[in-house]
């Protein structure tokens, strides 16, 4: 059985935690698209893992990870993230993670571009800083530079030849910058190419023999529904498809060869970075649950905005993706509430919507609806069995599964691998 395991809220939803999990049952894990803008933490054995690239299944042995070609590269970030695994005794060798020659590689121009046009812009969007959305530009201006080039010398400097004139003249009549070396960035590049050049491989052929072998697959998503760069609350949202159409453009396996989706979302919302938030906290609350939930990015340290759960945008994110499966994170956070809301529709103008409006003005100004909850008031840490959570809980999750419209598989009560209530 083929699963797609994607983010059904603004990113973090604890994917990673959920992605080694079912990567056990699983013979080959697969990124899709993003790159090292997504930070999955998985604790095992109360040890912390935090990737960015690397798919989040390596720390199982003997599985494949595959970076698809959908996927952006920052090779200085992927051979940091290498060594760190490795000094944490994953084993990590071109046999188990594999780099597709197509996916697109991150520039230091691209990470200077993504600087410079938050700057510019009079509504930033907070990105990460780290070039992928100007690294997509590039790749859709078909100007980009792929993995398989870097391994070709002559290809390589051609292009970035080509690349830095471009850069520099429009950086230098734009942000008054014209400095990069295109010797330097050649030599840099150069040397990365050789360390990666072991685990660059032809991914689609690759993934296609593997499937035909009846290997089982397991497409790992990064980012969210809401940070979809088509259904997510544009501009405020990362560069790439992070819901299931992304997997068939970014792996190069067809449609049939995925048979579920599991949509992971947290017992609350976060956002990192701007963009409207209904449910938002505005109240002490968000340093509460901040807190309790230890809601600061893995990938930049950025403290997380924390709301309630909302409902509305779940259900969409569960119709675009087709969830079969929903898996409910981070239910402990709430352990010490003596009330909880759920967010159940929007109020604009004095009219009710019941569903996501796609106008980003309509969005920002909506004021949620809500359905109250009473809380349970004791520690879910330690129930690992669906009837011993408590009334109150399960009345919760009985909710947001009908609403929502998909069936709880699994509900997280905890950071580690075990903390985990595994349903029917
Ligand atoms: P991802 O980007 O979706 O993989 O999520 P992140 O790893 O960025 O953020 C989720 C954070 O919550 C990580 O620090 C996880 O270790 C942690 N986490 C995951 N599931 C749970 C849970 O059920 N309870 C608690 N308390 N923490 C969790
Ligand atoms: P994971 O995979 C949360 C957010 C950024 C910013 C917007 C655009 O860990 O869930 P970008 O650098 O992608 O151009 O930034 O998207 N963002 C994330 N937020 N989790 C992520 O990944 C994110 N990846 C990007 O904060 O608002
Ligand atoms: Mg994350």
């Amino acid at each position: 059985m083929n699963i797609a395991v994607v983010g059904l809220q603004w990113g973090d939803e604890g994917k990673g935690k959920i992605i080694d999990i079912l990567s056990a049952g699983v013979d080959v894990i697969v990124r899709y698209q993003g790159g090292n803008n997504a930070g999955h933490t998985v604790v095992k054995n109360g040890v912390k893992y935090a990737f960015h690239l690397v798919p989040s299944g390596i720390l199982h042995p003997g599985k494949i990870c595959v970076m698809g070609n959908g996927m952006v590269i920052d090779p200085l970030a992927l051979l940091h993230e290498i060594d760190e695994l490795r000094s944490q005794g994953v084993e990590l060798s071109p046999k188990n993670l594999k780099i597709a020659e197509n996916a697109h590689v991150i520039f230091p121009y691209h990470r200077k571009l993504d600087g410079f046009r938050e700057r510019l812009r009079s509504n930033r969007i907070g990105t990460t800083g780290r070039g992928i959305g100007p690294c997509y530009m590039d790749k859709y201006a078909r100007s980009g530079i792929r993995v398989g080039d870097l391994l070709n010398p002559d290809l390589f400097l051609s292009k970035l030849a080509d690349s830095i004139r471009e850069k520099n003249s429009i950086y230098r009549q734009v942000f008054g910058y014209d400095g990069f070396s295109e010797e330097e960035i050649a030599k840099e590049y150069l040397s990365y190419a050789q360390k990666v050049a072991p685990f660059v491989t032809d991914t689609i052929t690759l993934l296609h023999n593997l499937w035909q072998e009846g290997k089982s697959i397991l497409f790992e998503g990064a980012q969210g529904v809401m940070l979809d760069v088509d259904f997510g609350t544009y501009p405020y949202v990362t560069s790439s498809n992070a819901s299931v159409g992304g997997i068939f453009s970014g792996t190069g396996l067809p449609p049939k060869a995925l048979d579920k989706v599991v949509g992971v979302a947290k017992a609350y919302t976060t956002r990192v970075g701007e963009g409207p938030f209904p449910t938002e906290f505005r109240d002490e609350m968000g340093d509460k649950v901040r807190e309790w939930g230890g809601e600061f990015g893995t990938t930049t340290g950025r403290p997380r905005r924390c709301g309630w759960f909302d409902a509305v945008l779940v259900r969409y994110a569960v119709r675009i993706n087709g969830v079969e499966d929903l898996v409910i994170t981070k239910l402990d956070v709430l352990d010490k509430l003596e009330t909880i809301k759920v967010c159940v529709g929007y109020e604009y103008n004095g009219q009710e919507l019941s569903s996501y409006p796609f106008d980003i003005k309509v969005f920002s100004s909506v004021i949620p609806v809500y359905k109250e909850f009473k809380g349970w008031m004791c520690d879910t840490s330690k129930i690992r069995r669906f009837v011993d959570l408590p009334k109150e809980a399960k009345e919760y999750l009985g909710f947001i599964s009908e609403f929502v419209g998909a069936k709880i598989s699994m509900v997280s009560v905890g950071s580690d691998r075990e903390d985990v209530v595994l349903v029917g």
